[in-house]
Order: structure tokens, then sequence, then C-alpha cells
């Protein structure tokens, strides 16, 4: 049996990297598997936020995801909060997890910074809350983007360790599924640092709410080098700003960096740009326009998310129960 289960920060708008490296994939496996997709509000909680934004927030990325492309009626979209499952599920696998593992994720090293004893404790324990996610539902495949690789990694070590020490295979372990010629877009501004809602420069980054203009004043504000685009992928290398648009224009046209460099090698960006904000502009702009219709329906919305709810704990407590008595809590 398969189940697929993956989550995205209700914090910030849905960028193209979000779109490109996850989002695509969900779309494609809700036709041929049974899937979960979970707007993560408690792991939102882990940074600075405003209970106005996070309400707010929530709402959006669900109406963001739809537009994508996600159908609640061939798939489960719920908001984590919804589902106390994720929070009691948790503090089990705290148990489990080890400090010294948590200790090498690089996330909570980037996302805390300098001020390492000021961040919360959340975020510290945020890939423990990943992982409950996960096997809340004893998925067995997670598509995601490159980024969260290592919180996967850590998914299944806890998988592991849980059956390990109770003596009960009760966890499948779970594999991640990074597929496509995006799985790491890189920021528009800088191409050693990835994509991102967090990043302050907008210019950083494509959103999915971007119109037209919007876009092609990106792209063409995009950082680049003097050079000509090579003719094959190899000459790439040591070009970073180069390969994430070409990358770019291979994810968005279905073609492979080699087709694209075929076509385009030898061209400035002067003639690159503005053919990649054309097919940009072509993929974004009905996601646009279903984003704007739906943005306000508060109650549709809501009862989307009320429904994916009710049929995701359906799933999640009976697997808590197995826990419970895997743990010893009950007989
Ligand atoms: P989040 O909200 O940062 O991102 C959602 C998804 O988008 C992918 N992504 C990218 N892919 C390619 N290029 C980029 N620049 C880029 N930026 C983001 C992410 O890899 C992710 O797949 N911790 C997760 C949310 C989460 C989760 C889960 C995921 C919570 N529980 C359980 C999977 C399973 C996160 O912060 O994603």
């Amino acid at each position: 049996m398969t189940r697929v289960f993956s989550g995205i920060q209700p914090t910030g708008n849905l960028h193209l990297g979000n779109y490109l490296g996850a989002i695509r994939n969900w779309v494609r496996m809700q036709d041929s598997h049974e899937c979960l997709f979970c707007v993560v509000d408690l792991h939102a909680i882990t940074m600075p936020y405003t209970p106005a934004t996070l309400r707010a927030g929530v709402r959006e990325m669900t109406a963001a995801l739809i537009a994508s492309g996600l159908d609640p009626a061939r798939c489960i979209l719920f908001n984590q909060s919804a589902v106390r499952v994720h929070a009691e599920l948790a503090w089990v696998l705290m148990c489990t997890a080890r400090v010294g593992w948590l200790n090498r994720m690089t996330q909570f090293k980037e996302k805390s910074g300098k001020d390492r004893e000021g961040a919360s404790v959340g975020l510290y324990t945020y890939p423990v809350l990943q992982a409950a996610d996960i096997l809340a539902y004893k998925a067995t495949h997670v598509p995601v983007g490159d980024d969260q690789k290592q919180h996967l990694e850590l998914a299944r070590d806890i998988a592991q360790k849980f059956n390990t020490d109770t003596g009960i295979e009760l966890f499948p372990l779970p594999e991640p599924v990074i597929e496509g010629p995006a799985t790491r877009v890189m920021s528009l501004r800088d191409g050693s640092a990835k994509m991102s809602k967090s990043d302050p420069s907008d210019a950083a980054r494509i959103n999915l709410t971007d119109n037209a203009d919007a876009i092609a004043a990106k792209i063409k504000r995009a950082k680049t080098d003097p050079e000509p685009l090579p003719s094959e992928p190899a000459g790439l290398a040591g070009r970073p700003e180069a390969a994430n648009l070409v990358g770019l224009m291979a994810a968005l046209t279905g073609q492979t960096p080699d087709q694209i460099l075929a076509t385009y090698g030898g061209q400035g960006f002067g003639q690159f740009k503005p053919a990649l904000a054309e097919v940009m502009i072509d993929v974004l702009a009905p996601i646009n326009a279903r984003f704007t219709a739906l943005r306000d329906d508060h109650a549709a919305l809501d009862a989307v998310l009320a429904h994916g709810a009710d049929r995701a704990r359906a799933i999640a407590e009976p697997i808590l129960a197995e826990v419970h008595r895997a743990v010893g809590f009950r007989g």
C-alpha cells in the first residue's frame, strides 16, 4: 500500500520554487495515489508570527494550492492544527529522537542564526513534528524539494528507532520523492541562495500571485553574468545564475537543459530573458486568475479545510491508538 503526505508552511506567498520543486508533483500524484496535503500552521509558530497574519495565511495558502491544481475531491487538503494527532504524536516521537540527531539539523542553524539561545524550543524540535506529520498517516512517499532531504532522513531514523524500541514494525520508512528539473530553485538575486518565502527582497522570488508585468520586470532584473549561454549544460559550471534560469526554462517547458541550450546556446540574456518571462507568464497566469477568484471566498476555503481535517482524523486517530498500545499507555 502507498500513501502520500506532504506539507507547506502558510508563511508568505507560494513561490515558483515551491511550485516547481514540490506542488507540481503533488498535483501529479493526486491522480495515482491516496494523498494528504497539509498547511502546517503548527510549524508556522516556531518563528515570530502574528495571529491575524497566520489566520489569513492558512486561507491564502489553501487558495493557492487549489489554484495550482490540487483538487479537494481527489486529495485530502487540511490544516495541521485541526488534527490534534500531529501534536500528540510529536510528543511521543520527541522521546524517540535523540538530541544529537537534532543538533545536526542545518535548517535550525540557518533559521536561528546568531541568536540560537533566543530561538523557540519549537524551532529546535520542528523536524520531530515534521516526522509526526508523516508517520501519523503511515505515509510511504513524501514529495518535497531538495531542501527537505535532511528532515526526511531524520523522519526515517525516528520511524526505525520507534519500531526497534517497541519491537513492532508499526511505521513504514517514508521515501522522499525529490523529482523534476527544479528541485532546488535559486534566488533571482543570488545564485547561491535558494528562492525562499522569507527572503526580504521580493525581487528574489516569483510569487504565484505576481501579475505578468511583475514577472517580466523581475526576470529582466534577475542577476546574470555577461557571457552568452553555452551550447551544453557542462558550460553552466560556475555560473549559478545562468544555470538557475536555464533550469527554470526547462522546468516550465518540460524540456531538458540540453534541449534548452540547443535552442538558446550562443545567445545573450537580452534574448533569453524575454523568452523565459513569456513562458513563465503563460504557466502562472491561469493559476493567478484562479487564486484571485478563490482567495476571498473564506466560507468555501474553510469548508474545504474542515472536510479535509475530518478525513485526515479518520486515518490518523486509529494509528495514534496503535502507537499508544505500542508504547504501553494502554493495553
Ligand atoms: P516549505 O513551506 O518551506 O516549502 C514547501 C515545499 O516547497 C519546497 N521548496 C522548494 N523547492 C525547490 N526550490 C526552492 N527554492 C524551494 N523552496 C521550497 C520545499 O522543499 C517543500 O517541499 N518543513 C516543510 C513543511 C513540512 C513538511 C512536513 C513537508 C512540514 N511537515 C511533512 C513534508 C512532510 C517546509 O517548511 O516546507
